[in-house]
């Protein structure tokens, strides 16, 4: 099998960025996964159903095209509600599961999310499960608002984010947790750099 690096994780855990760079370093493409969950909690907002409504959940995620991923309110604490809201949705898991295996599939890739690991990728030949302290978390997520002009308080990011992670975790289908053979790496002490310098480690220890 194409080499496939499955990066899951809470969120804000920094699995995005690092990803990304894996991605760069190894010539791999990269899928950020939870973009697919985000544009169809987008699409159920918009037509003003409610995200936890299977039916117009599973519509939403059948309906995807490219055009949902580059939409500029994916990323703000309704998209984050919304997606997450959506993702326990057994239906829409299952019409976000062709794609995302058909993309790894041919010439490998890397992939970042909560089940890659578990359920997209269980063959993977590396899996991370990257994690962070709770409160180091919501201080980057924090950050990362502010310095887009959003200010909700660190307290209200902190009290979204946990109520985000037990949706995930909680859920019956493909719920955030490592693989039996996931590495952890832990990136609280980390800065960026370290945390790529310690995944491209694994990555090589792996291969
Ligand atoms: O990774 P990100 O924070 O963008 O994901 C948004 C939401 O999408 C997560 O909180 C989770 O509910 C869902 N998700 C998922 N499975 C994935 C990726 C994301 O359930 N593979």
């Amino acid at each position: 099998m194409a080499l496939v690096i499955a990066v899951d994780g809470p969120a804000a855990a920094g699995k995005g960025t690092l990803a990304r760079r894996l991605a760069a370093h190894f010539g791999l493409p990269y899928l950020d996964t939870g973009l697919l969950y985000r544009a169809t909690g987008r699409r159920v907002l918009d037509e003003g159903a409610d995200p936890a409504d299977p039916a117009a959940a599973e519509r939403a995620a059948r309906a995807l095209d490219p055009a949902d991923f580059t939409r500029t309110d994916l990323r703000n604490p309704p998209a984050d509600a919304a997606a997450s809201k959506v993702a326990a949705i057994p239906a829409v898991r299952a019409a976000l599961l062709d794609f995302q295996r058909g993309f790894g599939a041919a010439k490998g890739a890397v992939l970042d999310g909560r089940d890659i690991g578990t359920v997209v990728f269980p063959e993977a030949r590396v899996k991370l499960f990257v994690t962070a302290s709770a409160a180091e978390r919501a201080r980057r997520r924090h950050a990362e608002l502010a310095a887009r002009g959003a200010a909700p308080s660190l307290e209200e990011v902190a009290a979204e984010m946990a109520a985000r992670d037990a949706r995930d975790a909680a859920r019956d289908v493909a719920p955030l947790a490592p693989a039996k053979d996931a590495v952890l790496l832990d990136t609280t002490e980390l800065d960026a750099e370290q945390a790529f310098a310690e995944a491209v480690r694994i990555v090589e220890s792996l291969q």
